[in-house]
Order: C-alpha cells, then structure tokens, then sequence
C-alpha cells in the first residue's frame, strides 16, 4: 500500500528526532518514496546527512539552496506529497501551526499542504498538559490534522508521563494503516452535487437559498481521500475546491446542474446528492436590471426538475444512489417516502429541530436511513466527520451488494 506513495516527514527538534530515520527506513522498505525536511533546532538531534542517506533525498531545511540559490519550493512539495508526517513535533511548531505562521519551510510546506498531515507531538510531560498546548492541540485536530498521541513513559526529563513520541513502528503502522483503508474506494467513480442553486429573476437577482454547500465538499473530500475518482457538480459557493482526485464542474442554475449530474450519473458507481436546489425558477429572466421605479408585482415561477428523481429513474443495479433529507416534522416518516420516491439506497436526513444542524453550521446531526429499513442515527459532529460517517456507510453497502 505504501508503494509510491510520497511521504514527507517533518521533522522539529525534540530529542525523538534521533528515532526519525529508523521510521524513514521502514518506509523505504515498504517502496514509498521519502522527503524529509526539518527545522534548524531538529539539527542538534539528528544530522541531516543521516536523513538524506536513508531517505535516498536531499534533506530541505531552507527556502533557497545555499550553493546555486535555487528556490525549494513548498507549493510543489505540498502539492505532490500523499501523507504528511511532523514527528517529533515541539510545541513551539505546533504553537506556531495553531497561529497559521510560516516562518520555515517545513510550515509553510504544512500550511500548503493539500494531502492528509500527521502529526506526533513529543515534549516534557509539564509542557504537554500545559493548557496553551493542550489547546493548540484542540486548535489542530479541529483543523484536520490528524493527532498520533504521544505515549507514557520515561521523558529525556528524568521525568515518567505523557510526551514520548510513539516508537517508529507505530508512527509506520499509523500510515500503513491509512493507505490501506483509504484505497477502499481506488478506482470508484463518485458524483457528488454540492451547494445551492441560482435562478435568476434579472441579471443582477436571483430565487436561491443559504446553503454553504460545505456538507457536500466535505462528502466529495471524504470520497477523494479513500482513493475515490470524485466528479463534483457545485453551486454557487465561496469555498475553493482544490484537491487531487477531485474534478470540479461549477453550476449555477438547477437547469445547469441537471444537465451535469445527467450526464456524469451513467459512468458514476455512488452519487451523493447534497445540492439544495431551488425548488423553483422564474418562468422568465428579465434582460435587464428590473428597476425599483416599475415595482415588480409578482414573479412567476415554475418548478425545477427533481434532479435525484431523475436519476432514481436512471439508475441500474449496480449504482448507488443517495440524497439528503432536510425535515421539519414527521423525520423519519418523511425521508423514508422521499427514498421510496426517488429509487434510493440511502438518505441522509437533517432534522431542522436539531441544534446545530443543517445549514449555516459547521456541525451536523444525521440519521442515515437505507432501503433495508433499517436507521442509524449519529451524534452532533463536524460536518468532516459528518462526511466520514456518510462515506463508511456507502462503503458498507457496497460490500453489501458485492456479497
Ligand atoms: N433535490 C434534487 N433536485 C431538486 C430538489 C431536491 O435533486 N430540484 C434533491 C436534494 O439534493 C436532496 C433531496 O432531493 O438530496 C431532498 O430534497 P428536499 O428539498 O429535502 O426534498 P424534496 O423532495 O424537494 O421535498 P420537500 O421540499 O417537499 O421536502
């Protein structure tokens, strides 16, 4: 699993460091392809000449190359990495992560980044539970970066509690382990719709709604990370798209994103649809600016096509098919019809009695219902974890249907 993959590893100055390149072997071993970088205190614990050996690289600390003044450049490392991994990380980088500095290239390598990051704090047992750490830490996790935690025991210290890094065979597990469950979807085409529509009543107005489309990008962020190929159809949104295995087709009116989701549904395996689409549509666009001194009576409107119905029609066997559900009353009652209706597997429903959830928020409440009959219902999450949740759940009934 562990195959070509490219894998930075970061590395800060904690004595850990010294255990950094038996880790860097492990990989090597494994085939994947290593890039170590460290910070200029990491040098007094391990030199780089035994990092760029066993890692078969030059080892970057600094921005430019000393000798011909060529530029390292951290986009680019950030861009084609597929993990990375900060071990031992100190708290003053991991103060500095929290803050979004970038006064290294090891942090502005991380700050680029746009594949999974690890990271393994290692410190003195006192500067571990030290409140502004302990937040940091928090700060970190809520930003995605994913915590391998330290372990008990003896500290360079003389001291015994938490803050050793754990040892190189567990930080190469925590990656292996990765890998492999996140090929599950390798070679799975995954359409997902995300955010609202916009239909327009004149060049500048238009009938849409609030959606932030954020459930929707993290659904298609989840896909993408187990090895899925994501074709996402989004609307109208602030948020930037940009990671690998994720191609973005931006829509702007249900019109447009019927279009799409039609023609990308036939080569699709799973289709998320978690689009709020406008119900309605004007039944004309004006040309031109409608001014306020010839106030508008009343706009006509007439429904938009139901783009899940549509391709609940379409779908053949061996396709998943799920929507979402956002209820006020009757929940489960409610989302059940709409999955009968519509020819789904699966719908994920959002009760607006929930706090916290729906849209506007970074968190969600779902109960996911499938064509069994059978409801699970999840705790408040993030909307990422929310996302994870939903993923894991097409997973299962994928195994399902593949017996
Ligand atoms: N949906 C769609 N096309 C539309 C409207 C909705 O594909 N024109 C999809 C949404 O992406 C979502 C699901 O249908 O996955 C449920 O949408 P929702 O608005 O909750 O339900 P409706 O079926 O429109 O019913 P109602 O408005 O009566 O609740």
């Amino acid at each position: 699993m562990l195959r070509g993959k490219n894998i930075i590893i970061g590395v800060t100055g904690g004595i850990a460091a010294y255990k950094i390149p038996m880790l860097v072997r492990l990989l090597k071993k494994e085939g994947a392809s290593v890039q170590v970088l460290m910070t200029e205190a990491a040098k007094d614990f391990v030199t780089p000449l035994t990092l760029s050996v066993v890692s078969e690289n030059p080892v970057f600390s600094e921005f430019f190359k000393a000798q011909t003044g060529e530029w390292n450049s951290h986009i680019d490392l950030g861009i084609h990495a597929d993990a990375i991994l900060l071990a031992p990380l100190t708290a003053n980088t991991m103060a500095k992560m929290a803050s979004g500095m970038a006064d290294n290239l090891l942090l502005t390598v991380v700050l680029a980044a746009r594949c999974p990051v690890f990271f393994a704090p290692a410190m003195d047992m006192d500067m571990f539970l030290h409140s502004s750490t302990q937040e940091n830490l928090k700060k970190l996790q809520a930003l995605g970066y994913r915590y391998i935690p330290p372990v008990e025991g003896e500290l360079a210290s003389g001291l015994t509690g938490p803050g050793r890094m754990p040892e190189p065979e567990v930080l190469f597990k925590t990656l292996q382990d990765f890998f492999e469950t996140s090929a599950s979807f390798k070679g799975k085409k995954v359409l997902v719709s995300a955010g609202p529509t916009h239909e327009p009543i004149d060049p500048v107005r238009f009938i849409g709604n609030n959606s932030s489309g954020k459930m929707g990008i993290e659904i298609a962020r989840a896909f993408a990370e187990k090895g899925a190929l994501v074709n996402l159809v989004l609307g109208p949104v602030s948020t930037e798209v940009r990671e690998p295995g994720i191609t973005v087709y931006k829509v702007e009116t249900a019109g447009e994103m019927a279009g799409k989701c039609k023609e990308l549904f036939p080569e699709s395996d799973v289709t998320v649809m978690a689009a709020a689409v406008a119900d309605f549509t004007p039944v004309e666009t004006a040309g031109k600016k409608i001014k306020k001194e010839k106030p508008l009576k009343q706009i006509e409107v007439k429904p938009t096509e139901d783009i899940l119905a549509a391709l609940g029609k379409m779908k053949k066997e061996n396709q998943i098919l799920t929507g979402f559900a956002l209820e006020t009353n009757d929940e489960i009652e409610n989302a059940r019809g709409k999955l009968k209706r519509k020819n789904l597997d699966m719908i994920v429903m959002n009760s607006l009695r929930e706090e916290g959830a729906g849209f506007g928020y970074d968190t969600n409440k779902i109960t996911v219902i499938l064509k069994t009959g059978d409801n699970i219902s999840y705790p408040l999450k993030s909307k990422k974890e929310v996302a994870k949740d939903i993923v894991h759940e097409i997973e299962k009934l994928i195994k399902e249907k593949d017996g």
